[in-house]
């Protein structure tokens, strides 16, 4: 059965990551390793990961010249993460190149490419934010801008908040893969997300993947939280 479980490893340490993950493999989709994970144990810890079995997401949200992007990818790539992500607003010949590196490399190494995920605007920024920065669109409308634009270069998914779901469904390509944090069970502490959606909504709402952290590795028994969400689909 599929399982789009994704659990994000925001943890210190490689040891922390690496329990966790021992129990969680068998039941959860994929770990997700962000900044603080891979700035303080290094690429190591994707290899670690691997080593459970289960899919790795590398979300380090690059963004850069094109050149320096493609061969990030790569070096992803080389890794063996299965889902990566990059800042759509780092323009289309950046995400064309993503998405390349992507390709090639895969296929130079015989392997099926990773899902290279568009990141268009970060939650933490509102509309007086965006103009602030010099974006002209309010958040809503920039979303859309930069989704379209990420499928236009090629990319096969997208992050996004639980609320633009249903908007992205709408706008894109059946086939586009949809990875959603901000989810929270219904009995789940809330922490510091705002406007989150059940496991069960987000799928219906039209999420691929569901990225979910504290709620399973903050919990008593993180693989017993994992068990429940799933049981809960
Ligand atoms: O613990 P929690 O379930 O809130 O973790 C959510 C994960 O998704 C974290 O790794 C967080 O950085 C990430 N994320 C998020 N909201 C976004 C983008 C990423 O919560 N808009």
């Amino acid at each position: 059965m599929w399982n789009p479980i994704i659990v994000a490893l925001d943890v210190p340490t490689a040891e922390r990551a690496a329990a966790l993950a021992a129990q969680l493999a068998p039941v959860v989709g994929a770990f997700k390793i962000g900044k603080e994970l891979f700035t303080a144990a290094g690429p190591d810890i994707v290899r670690r990961l691997r080593d459970t079995g289960a899919p790795v997401f590398l979300d380090l949200k690059f963004h850069d010249i094109p050149n320096t992007v493609a061969r990030a990818v790569e070096a992803a790539v080389r890794l063996d993460v299965q889902l990566l992500t990059v800042h759509a607003s780092g323009g289309l010949a950046m995400l064309q190149a993503a998405e390349r590196a992507a390709q090639d490399e895969t296929r130079r190494l015989g392997r099926p490419p990773p899902l290279v995920l568009g990141v268009t605007v970060l939650t933490s920024l509102d509309d007086a934010a965006l103009a602030e920065i010099g974006f002209a669109r309010g958040t809503v409308a920039q979303v859309e801008h930069l989704a379209r634009l990420a499928v236009k270069a090629g990319l096969r998914g997208l992050v996004c908040s639980p609320r633009e779901l249903a908007a992205l469904r709408q706008l894109l390509p059946p086939e586009i893969q949809l990875v959603t944090p901000g989810i929270r069970p219904a009995d789940a502490a809330m922490d510091d997300q705002k406007r989150t959606l059940t496991p069960r909504e987000a799928l219906a709402a039209g999420a691929t993947w569901l990225v979910i952290g504290r709620p399973i590795c903050a919990a008593e028994n993180p693989r017993a939280a994992a068990e429940r969400i799933l049981a809960g689909l």
